[in-house]
């Protein structure tokens, strides 16, 4: 049965992914740190006649990514999509970062896409099919002052996605990524007003961006629409870069 695995899908941008690739038809294996909000994204989406399973955790550790991707094989006897969306910000300049600031950015955003993509792949690999999206940002190109670990981690999966889509084209697996700029979540809630209007300034179409204007480019790239498309970067930005 055709199923993907989404990390972060208990709110924000994973959250409306998990309900754009429902439309689809496909079952989900939904993934982040909240029991409770998991439980009731998967209830909701259960209601749109797909089978949904759930795990709480944290992405940044090896062994809960092989025990999501290896159960949600054994529910649905495929790993046919993946998406890579968990991630945090820690926003500090470099002096007052600390070691353990760097390395849990790293880790969750970065090292989870190497965990989840490892074990999927391996499936990927058997079924001669797959597909792999990851949620990079745009301060992975072009960088941000105050996200330098941040957006390390974002160029990292950047860099990651092209490797892998090389690695893996010729077996049928396609590995993309997706660059929001500033979309309104949880992550961007807590910035002050007078940066998100410094933003707005610099967004050509006028507004900041919604979840469903990233999750619906999931749903294409996740789509047969985008089997020739692998090893790109997808910016959902509004024109800000
Ligand atoms: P959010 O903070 O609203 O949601 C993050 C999700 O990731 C939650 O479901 C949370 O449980 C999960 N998560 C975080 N750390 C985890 C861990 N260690 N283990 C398991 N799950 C974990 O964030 P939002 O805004 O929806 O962002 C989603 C992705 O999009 C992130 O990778 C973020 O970096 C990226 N992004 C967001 C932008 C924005 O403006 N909101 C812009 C560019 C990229």
């Amino acid at each position: 049965m055709k199923c993907a695995i989404i990390t972060g899908a208990s709110r924000g941008i994973g959250r409306a992914i998990a309900q754009e690739l429902a439309k689809d038809g496909w079952n989900l294996s939904l993934v982040a740190r909240d029991e409770s909000k998991l439980a009731s994204t998967a209830k909701e989406l259960s209601s749109e006649g797909i089978e949904v399973i759930y795990f709480a955790g944290d992405v940044s550790d090896f062994n809960f990514a092989k025990k999501v991707v290896d159960e949600t094989y054994e529910r649905f006897s495929e790993i046919t999509g993946l998406v890579n969306n968990a991630g945090i910000t820690v926003d500090k300049f470099l002096l007052r970062m600390t070691e353990e600031d760097w390395d849990r950015v790293i880790s969750v955003n970065l090292k989870s896409v190497f965990n989840f993509s490892k074990f999927a792949s391996r499936y990927m690999l058997k079924q001669k099919k797959g597909v792999i999206i990851n949620i990079s940002s745009v301060v992975g190109i072009v960088g941000n002052a105050g996200q330098s670990a941040y957006s390390a981690s974002k160029a990292g999966i950047i860099a990651f996605t092209k490797s892998l889509s090389k690695e893996l084209g010729s077996r049928n697996i396609r590995v993309n990524a997706v660059a929001p700029g500033f979309i309104e979540t949880d992550m961007t809630k807590q910035l002050p007003e007078s940066v998100v209007k410094e933003y707005l300034s610099k967004i050509p179409l006028g507004r900041l961006g919604r979840v469903e204007d990233v999750a619906k480019v999931v749903r294409f790239l996740m789509s047969d629409d985008a089997s020739y498309i692998t090893g790109q970067v997808i910016v959902v930005d509004g024109g800000m870069l």
